[in-house]
């Protein structure tokens, strides 16, 4: 099973990039799935239920998300209705959607999305080490493709996730930090790895948003409201082939 997982889409360069390149992608690549972070496609933060069907109707067939998931209210009666549209596992027991959602690629192959977030430099949330194994518990036993977003900022958390799953679930991939890093491989009992994804945006920004407002909000410690840059967005991710039967992954490739 082929699956192009795709980095924090963020706002209108990154939904627009997904709409102009995620259908000639999906067939160049032979995509089975198409999966991307959609937490931050509304004007930078978070997710109008507008726009995820907007990126649903691009060609992205499942939608994780992470911190800023919450930041638009009318997403909250969507989330509910939308089984396509995930959120962090460890939120409180109670939260609307949900964390992880057993979907069929176009090989007829099923795979687990599981979210979830991280701890360390980030809000509090419940254990995503333990909400995790209990996602991975409740799935079919013949689902034995199983991908993780790992939202999180800290490098250690991530490799600590992704070492605590490692031969349980076919990936961990990490988003959130908006920047990609070079470090993608498959563990020794067969699980893809990468720290972050990168994101679907600006290139040329910092998180996708102005850098000129960033520089000033550290150079004076007052708040100050991120604008998003404008721009030609371009795409990252990465390319997972997994197997089927066995659910390992057999490589991954950054994009
Ligand atoms: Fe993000
Ligand atoms: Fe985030």
């Amino acid at each position: 099973m082929i699956i192009l997982f795709l980095g924090d889409v963020v706002g209108r360069p990154g939904r627009e990039a997904v709409a102009a390149n995620v259908p000639k992608l999906r067939q160049a690549l032979a995509a089975d799935l198409v999966v991307a972070n959609g937490e931050n496609a509304s004007g930078g933060l978070g997710l109008t239920p507008k726009n995820a069907r907007e990126l649903l109707d691009s060609g992205v067939d499942v939608l994780t998300s992470g911190n800023h998931i919450w930041k638009h209210k009318e997403l909250l009666p969507y989330i509910d209705d939308e089984p396509r549209l995930l959120r962090p596992a460890n939120y409180p027991p109670g939260a609307p959607g949900r964390g992880a959602g057993v979907f069929t690629g176009a090989d007829g192959a099923r795979v687990a999305i599981v979210n979830a977030m991280g701890r360390t430099y980030m809000d509090d949330t419940d254990c995503p080490f333990r909400r995790v194994d209990e996602e991975l518990a409740a799935l079919p036993d013949d689902v034995v493709l199983r991908v993780v977003d790992f939202h999180a900022e800290a490098t250690s958390e991530k490799k600590a996730l992704a070492y605590h799953l490692d031969g349980r679930v076919s990936a961990v991939l990490g988003t959130h930090t908006h920047v990609q890093t070079n470090d993608a491989q498959i563990l020794g009992n067969g699980t893809a790895y990468v720290t972050d994804l990168g994101m679907c945006g600006v290139e040329d920004s910092i998180l996708g948003m102005d850098p000129g407002v960033i520089i000033e909000r550290f150079v004076s410690g007052m708040p100050k409201r991120f604008t998003l840059v404008k721009g030609q967005g371009r795409l990252q991710g990465a390319l997972l082939d997994l197997d089927p039967d066995s659910g390992r992954a057999v490589s991954i490739e950054l994009w």
